[in-house]
């Protein structure tokens, strides 16, 4: 490692767990919700904010000691932070290493802000929804065609 290297290197590396990288400046709390790490969790946590990076001008970093991630977490997290890098980190090294992925359809994770939605109207009917637009993030609900954008979708979130 260069001492260049060494000088941008601010939150230490994790025995075991899971690093989410490449996190959008300013949405590393968002993440933690949508993990519900804010409710209290007893793994230990590393959360960098607006950490210069080569890639990203500034990038957010979450590290999770001892916890690895389900499909539906990183569903979520596809949401938030669509450029996500995820790594799983056994014994110091990078036992495997991708990037999160917006799925095709959003079915069970948000709820339509559509009142009149057959999905809100107590039928057992699960919220889904086709994704429009990945950038900027446009969300469509297949029953009543309602189309929602990054900030909708992040406070349903
Ligand atoms: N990491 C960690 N603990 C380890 C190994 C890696 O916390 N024992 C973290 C690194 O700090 C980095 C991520 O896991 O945030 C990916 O590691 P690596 O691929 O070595 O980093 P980069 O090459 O910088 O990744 P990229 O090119 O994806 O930015
Ligand atoms: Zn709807």
């Amino acid at each position: 490692m260069s001492s260049g290297e060494e000088k941008l290197l601010k939150i230490s590396k994790i025995k075991e767990g899971t690093v989410i990288d490449h996190i959008p400046a300013g949405k590393a709390l968002k993440v933690l919700s949508v993990l519900r790490i804010d409710r209290g969790c007893n793994h230990t946590v590393s959360i960098g904010i607006n950490i210069k990076s080569k890639k990203l001008n500034h990038k957010d970093v979450v590290k999770i000691e001892s916890r690895f991630l389900e499909k539906n977490e990183l569903d979520k997290i596809s949401l938030v932070a669509p450029d996500a890098t995820i790594s799983i980190i056994r014994d110091y090294e990078i036992y495997e290493k991708f990037r999160v992925e917006l799925p095709d359809s959003v079915v069970g994770i948000i709820n339509c802000n559509n009142q009149n939605c057959i999905t809100n109207s107590g039928e057992p009917v699960p919220p889904e929804f086709k994704v429009k637009s990945k950038k900027p993030l446009v969300l469509t609900c297949v029953y009543c065609e309602r189309n929602m954008g990054e900030g909708e979708v992040h406070s349903l979130l």
